[in-house]
């Protein structure tokens, strides 16, 4: 079976098809890592090379040693990404200690993982033992509305949850447990990774102060589909705040409803006061 036409490389081409196609992802914004399962790894594992030499991850990921991983390269952009995967994603393995990784296939001409490798397998390894292994895909885009917010809305996690609920009915239902805000950090580093990860113990969303988003989701569709419901919120609230601001709006009251109605938990801090 040919790399590319596995099942898991096509859900990954997908998403950064559809990414780009929403316009999250100028020029090399954004990335993608997907962790692989045991069989899929055997399903390609004749095409893999495993001569490339160990390099730091810059984190140290012990849970999730001698896993693979399918992600993004440094500085290559999601618009090259299905007409050229090979020469623009990576499969990488981690070490025995989980604080190395090596290429073992991909980027041909070149490259490295992208540059937020640190923050991706943290948030994996977070998101693995909270999930008891069900979540696999990491997920960072440049979503304008979203990024545009950052700017107005204070950066604290339950007033960002709270209006990004407020402003279209389904929010609470997909994300009841709420977004976590980062503010502005350095990109790519490992403060960053330390900064979300800690907030992926609590969420699946993660704000990056006027830089985009981070998700995590089970698979592919989910990851893409919390990206996209947060930054459709977001337009939605870019547009109400342009038009002079809300006049009315879902009160707690209406949430603590739709709370029992979907049989959801909401967070208690976006909710507020009684
Ligand atoms: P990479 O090209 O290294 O993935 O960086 C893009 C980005 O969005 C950094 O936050
Ligand atoms: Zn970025």
């Amino acid at each position: 079976m040919k790399v590319c036409e596995t099942n898991f490389m096509q859900g990954f081409i997908r998403l950064a098809a559809d990414g780009y196609a929403k316009n999250w992802h100028e020029l090399n914004g954004g990335n993608l890592s997907y962790r692989m399962t045991a069989e899929e790894v055997d399903e390609v594992r004749e095409a893999l090379d495993f001569t490339g030499e160990w390099i730091e991850i810059g984190a140290s990921v012990p849970k999730l040693a001698t896993a693979f991983f399918v992600t993004t390269g440094s500085g290559k952009f999601f618009g090259n990404v299905a007409r050229a995967p090979k020469e623009n994603l990576a499969i990488i393995e981690i070490d025995a200690a989980g604080t190395n990784y090596r290429i073992v296939w991909g980027l041909v001409g070149g490259g490295r993982p992208t540059s937020e490798l640190p923050s991706h397998l943290m948030n994996h390894e977070v998101k693995m033992i909270a999930t008891n292994g069900a979540h696999r895909v990491i997920y960072h885009a440049h979503p304008a509305n979203l990024i545009a917010l950052t700017f107005v809305l204070p950066l604290e996690d339950a007033v960002f949850t709270r209006e990004i609920w407020e402003v279209m009915t389904e929010c609470p239902v997909v994300f009841p447990e709420g977004i976590g805000v980062v503010p502005w950090m350095i990109p790519g580093g490992r403060d960053i990774a330390v900064a979300t990860s800690e907030l992926m113990k609590t969420y699946n969303i993660a704000v990056w102060a006027h830089h985009g988003l981070f998700v995590s989701g089970e698979h592919f569709d989910r990851a893409f589909g919390l990206m996209h419901t947060v930054e459709k919120a977001s337009e939605i609230l870019v547009k109400v705040l342009a038009m002079g601001g809300k006049r009315q709006t879902i009160t707690r009251e209406n949430f603590c409803d739709l709370a029992e109605a979907f049989e959801v938990t909401l967070d208690e801090a976006a909710l507020g006061e009684k």
